[in-house]
Parts: structure tokens; C-alpha cells; sequence
């Protein structure tokens, strides 16, 4: 059977990302990085959406360089359309139909939360990785987003648990703020708390019902117990950062995984894989690994490069749509949000 080519672009935050991929098998995943919104302590879209537009021809001319293959060999183009940044998917949408145009190729349409978890499809090299098989669940977790997602087929999925507020990456980087640490804080939480004691302080747990999650209690306990110790010890911060860092990871990862474990006896799907950002976490990661020790599961962890953001899962979504013949038309625009939608 002919390779199929699969040229994928992500543009739907703050990071470009291109990738090639061969069938399952990654050839190439480039991505440039904003540094620009540090100094901000949040992605600013406008800045965002400038800053695509000069990476994206550099991240695909890198991409095709590393994967060793021409862009005439390509057979498709899979893009995020959303959810996201409407000015920063409208970079990659555009410039994927403009591209796709000039190749006389089609263009696929991505969702990025589906991409995120279709990211467990990439094959390795030798084909020895183990990939999830129907039905699995999956726990996404980004800056945006947290969701408990039924997979039962590549694009059959069920959406039965969400964040009724903030999400689980947003909860890291704004504790992370209130910490004065570097905008996005969640990675540094996760490496000052590999040094500190996760039972050292504790905070309220919320409790709300079903499935859902809610994360903005857990930020507020964490803002007033620092203000009330402030008073009496203006350094308390400095002092016991390590602590207070393995105290809110391990209060935040407790909550995540609370919801899973209750996901998987309702569900009786044992197979379980995380997503997305916040599925670099150290805590989140060792907290799976033990569930598959003592509870039976079988656990997916992404590798980092499939944590975050990145264009290697959006073209293995395009590859399960190629093989399916689902392009989209030229006239697709972009949705900022719409993730969240029960089925799709
Ligand atoms: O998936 P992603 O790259 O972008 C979105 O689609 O939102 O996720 C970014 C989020 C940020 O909130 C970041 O702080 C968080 O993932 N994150 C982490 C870690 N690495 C990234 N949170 C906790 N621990 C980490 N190691
Ligand atoms: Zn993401």
C-alpha cells in the first residue's frame, strides 16, 4: 500500500507547530515557542497571532527538512480549526488552505482536544508501542480544558465530566502566579514539588457532584492561607516554596484523580490514558502508574513531546480522517470554542 503523507499545523495558542507524519509514524514535529507573553503572565492573542504568522513558514520548511521529504510528496494537510485563539487559528487555517490550494492536496480539519488524546496513536519507529484499543477513557488536561472523554471509536467520543470553572492547567498557573513564579507555571510547580512534602499543608477539597470538576475553591484556599501567613511571615512564600508547591500539586492531582477513579467504576473501562499539558505532571503520572499497580488499570502516559502543545498529534488526527475521506471544504473557518460539544 502507497505512505500517506500527512502534513500537520497547529496554531490554536501560543505555540506553532508543524509536523510530518509517514501513516501512524512521526517523521518531523518542529514547534516554535512564544517567549514574548513571559513578561505578560498570560498569552496576549494579539501578540499571539503575529508571532505564527512570522514561525509558521520556518516550523513547516523545518519540518519537511527533518522528515527528508519534498512538499510535493504530501497528500493532505490537517490543521486545528478550534478550539482556541480565533486570530491565532486563523494563521494555520489559512495558510493551510493557501498551501494545500497551491499542492492541489486536501485539507482536513482538526479538532485540538480530539487531537490531544489521538496524540496515543503515534506509533514509534520499531512499532512496538502499546496503543490503546476501544473503548478507553482518557483524562485531558490543558490550559484550557478538563475532561473526562469515553473513546470508542477514533472519533466517536463522549465528553461525561468537565471543569464547571477553571481548568487543571489554569489551576497550576495561577497558583503559580500568586507565587510569583514564571508564566506557564505549571512545570515549575511540578519541579520545585519534587522537593518538597505533599502532605506538608492541606487544603479543602470541593465537592461537586457526578463527574465535574471545579478548581477556582482550591485557588482561593490557596490565595487566603498565603495571605494569612504573610502577615506574620512576610518571606513564608520563600521559605517553604517546595512545600507549598507538593502541597497544591498534590491537592490538585487528588482531585483529578478522585473523578477518574469514580469515571472508571462507572464505566467499568479499566483502559486509561491522559492528555494534554498538564499530562507532564510528575504527580498526575506517578498517581496513574500506581493506579496501574494496585487498581489493574492499564495506563497511557503521552511522551512529553506529546504533552503540550504540538503538531505530530494533529496530523495523526488527519491521518485517521484521510483514511476515511473526510476533508473539509475550503470555506471551513475557525471556532474558538466548541470542544465540549457531547459528541462529534
Ligand atoms: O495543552 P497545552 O500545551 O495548551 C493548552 O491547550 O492549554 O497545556 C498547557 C498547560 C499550562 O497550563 C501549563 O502550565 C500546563 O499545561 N503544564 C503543566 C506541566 N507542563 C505543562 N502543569 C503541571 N505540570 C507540568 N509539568
Ligand atoms: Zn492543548
Amino acid at each position: 500500500m502507497k505512505s500517506i503523507y500527512i502534513l500537520g499545523i497547529e496554531s490554536s495558542c501560543d505555540d506553532t507547530s508543524a509536523s510530518i507524519l509517514c501513516n501512524n509514524q512521526m517523521l518531523s514535529n518542529v514547534i516554535a515557542n512564544q517567549a514574548v507573553h513571559t513578561e505578560f503572565g498570560g498569552v496576549v492573542p494579539e501578540l499571539a497571532s503575529r508571532a505564527h504568522q512570522q514561525n509558521i513558514i520556518p516550523v513547516i520548511v523545518a519540518a519537511l527538512k527533518k522528515a527528508g521529504i519534498d512538499k510535493k510528496e504530501l497528500d493532505a494537510v490537517a490543521f486545528t480549526r478550534g478550539p482556541g485563539l480565533l486570530g491565532s487559528l486563523l494563521v494555520g487555517t489559512s495558510f493551510s488552505k493557501a498551501f494545500s490550494m497551491g499542492l492541489n492536496i486536501p485539507i482536513i480539519e482538526i479538532d485540538h482536544m480530539q487531537a490531544h488524546i489521538l496524540s496515543h496513536f503515534i506509533q514509534n519507529e520499531q512499532g512496538t508501542k502499546l496503543i490503546p484499543e476501544f473503548p478507553f477513557l482518557c483524562l485531558t488536561v490543558s490550559g484550557g480544558h478538563t475532561q473526562i472523554v469515553v473513546i470508542r471509536d477514533y472519533f466517536e467520543m463522549e465528553v461525561i465530566g468537565q471543569t464547571i470553572d477553571d481548568a487543571a492547567g489554569e489551576a497550576f498557573d495561577k497558583v503559580a502566579k500568586i507565587m510569583s513564579l514564571p508564566y506557564p507555571g505549571g512545570p515549575f510547580i511540578d519541579k520545585y514539588a519534587k522537593e518538597g512534602n505533599p502532605l506538608a499543608f492541606t487544603f479543602p477539597k470541593p465537592s461537586i457532584k457526578g463527574l465535574d470538576f471545579s478548581f477556582s475553591g482550591l485557588k482561593t484556599s490557596f490565595l487566603y492561607f498565603l495571605r494569612d501567613h504573610l502577615k506574620v511571615e512576610p518571606d513564608f512564600i520563600e521559605k517553604h516554596q517546595a512545600d507549598l508547591c507538593a502541597s497544591i500539586q498534590y491537592a490538585i492531582v487528588s482531585v483529578l484523580m478522585d473523578k477518574l477513579s469514580k469515571a472508571v467504576k462507572q464505566t467499568g473501562i479499566k483502559q486509561v490514558a491522559i492528555a494534554g499539558g498538564v499530562s507532564a505532571n510528575s504527580g498526575l503520572r506517578n498517581a496513574m502508574l500506581k493506579m496501574q499497580e494496585t487498581q489493574g488499570w492499564t495506563v497511557f502516559l503521552p511522551e512529553f513531546q506529546f504533552t503540550t502543545d504540538n503538531a505530530a498529534m494533529i496530523a495523526i488526527a488527519g491521518y485517521y480522517k484521510f483514511l476515511k475521506n473526510e476533508f473539509a471544504e475550503q470555506s471551513a473557518v475557525p471556532y474558538s470554542r466548541g470542544a465540549s460539544k457531547k459528541k462529534s
